[in-house]
């Protein structure tokens, strides 16, 4: 099952909004095949293993997979079908699907006509695996990832609002790379008429981009310039400018200017402009209705503040250069109320650190407490 697992893996920025799984089948002890669901709407990882193996030898072996095998037809014909044409003597399920269509019914079939079914095997890590399509099914909200790159000292940018280059070479290539498996990556407007920012993935030689994600700037004001490199590039890569739609109204010159470069806007009502957690939640949710899994945010402080006020985030990318430049003007990573006491901050249930270069790189995934509001990764 680990090594199932591990294989689902391949599948990442590729399959979703489908989940990542993986399959193994093995007989006497010695692997025989394997497979994963490579692509949306490609086979699923049950037939990629199963291809080319007989009857007669699935007989007397074990098919391990990563998650229940679906019992619906979807993007492709049902995988127990597959397996009661020719039926492996066991078959063992890291998870059930909670996707309604499937839910229980996978193994059920199975189970009726006789193979003998073995669940939870190495649920927790295939659950971790598949954490933001579990929480998509479970919230209606997307995985929400925050990247930031700072200083020693915290911050993100000097008090002049420099930001250019924090990290090195090595952290902004792992930005990249993640940008190019993400939905949406998401910015403040401030962010944009500091920078200027593409926000595109751009990989090294023989690197996939594995999809393009939509570039969100969240501008109730509506700042954001015609001349902007994002708007101008709207036509290769979607923009969505997130707007009070009052705001919006009174420059209808600009908004036609966006329209014919391409690019789009989501409106926001009074009530969701004047609370920054309900604008976001209404972003996070219109993201997931347009085929969203995985949502990086690339800050800057306001927006990461109002993200962890609001609880919304599920998982950290934090580079960390070896830099200070002090200055109680600085930005620091974060905005926002924050909290009052250090018992009360966000803590992690994972963390990973490397080191990239002189750059150290911290990943972890939010521990979950009762007042989120998001749903969280279970
Ligand atoms: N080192 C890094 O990793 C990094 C990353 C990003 C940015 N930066 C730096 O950070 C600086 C900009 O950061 P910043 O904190 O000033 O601004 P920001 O977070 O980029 O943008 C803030 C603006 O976003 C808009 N916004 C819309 N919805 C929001 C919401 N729910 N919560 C908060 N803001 C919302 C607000 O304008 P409206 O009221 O008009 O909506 C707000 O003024 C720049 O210097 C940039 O270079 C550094
Ligand atoms: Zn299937």
């Amino acid at each position: 099952m680990a090594m199932a697992l591990e294989l689902a893996k391949g599948g990442q920025g590729w399959v979703e909004p489908n989940p990542m799984v993986g399959c193994v089948v093995v007989r006497d002890g010695e692997l025989i095949a394997s497979g994963f669901h490579e692509r949306f709407g490609g086979p699923h990882a049950e037939v990629h293993a199963l291809r080319g193996l007989d009857a007669e030898v699935l007989s007397q072996s074990t098919l391990y997979v990563t998650l229940e095998p679906c019992a619906h037809h979807g993007k492709t014909p049902p995988c127990v079908e597959l397996l009661l044409s020719k039926p492996p003597s066991r078959v063992v399920v890291a998870m059930q699907d909670p996707f309604e269509k499937v839910a229980g019914l996978g193994i059920s079939r199975l189970q009726q006509t006789g193979i003998h079914v073995t669940t939870g095997v190495l649920e927790e890590q295939a659950r971790r695996l598949n954490a933001p399509y579990l929480k998509r099914l479970a919230s209606g909200f997307p995985w929400v990832i925050t990247k930031w790159a700072m200083t020693l000292d915290g911050a993100i940018a000097t008090g002049s609002l420099d930001s250019k280059w924090i990290s090195n070479e090595l952290s902004r290539q792992q930005v990249h790379r993640l940008r190019s498996r993400v939905d949406a990556v998401v910015v403040g407007s401030s962010t944009v008429l500091a920078d200027d920012p593409l926000l595109t993935a751009r990989l090294g030689p023989g690197e996939l981009v594995a999809r393009t994600a939509m570039r969100v700037v969240l501008d109730r004001r509506f700042r954001t310039m015609e001349s902007s490199q994002l708007v101008r590039t709207a036509r290769e890569a979607p923009v969505i400018v997130v707007v009070d739609r009052e705001a919006l109204a009174q420059v209808p010159d600009k908004r036609r200017a966006f329209d014919r470069a391409g690019a789009e806007f989501l409106e926001l009502e009074r009530g969701q402009s004047q609370d920054p957690a309900a604008g976001l939640e209404h972003v996070l949710r219109e993201i997931v209705r347009r085929g969203g899994t995985n949502v990086l945010v690339e800050g800057g402080a306001m927006v990461m503040g109002s993200l962890f006020d609001a609880r919304l985030v599920d998982q950290v990318e934090c580079y960390i250069a070896p830099k200070v430049i002090g200055g109680l003007e600085a930005r620091r990573a974060v905005g926002g109320v924050g909290v009052e006491s250090i018992a009360l901050g966000a803590g992690f249930q994972e963390t990973h650190w490397e080191t990239l270069g002189a750059d150290l790189h911290f990943s972890g995934i939010l521990a979950r407490c009762p007042t989120d509001r998001s749903g969280g990764a279970d």
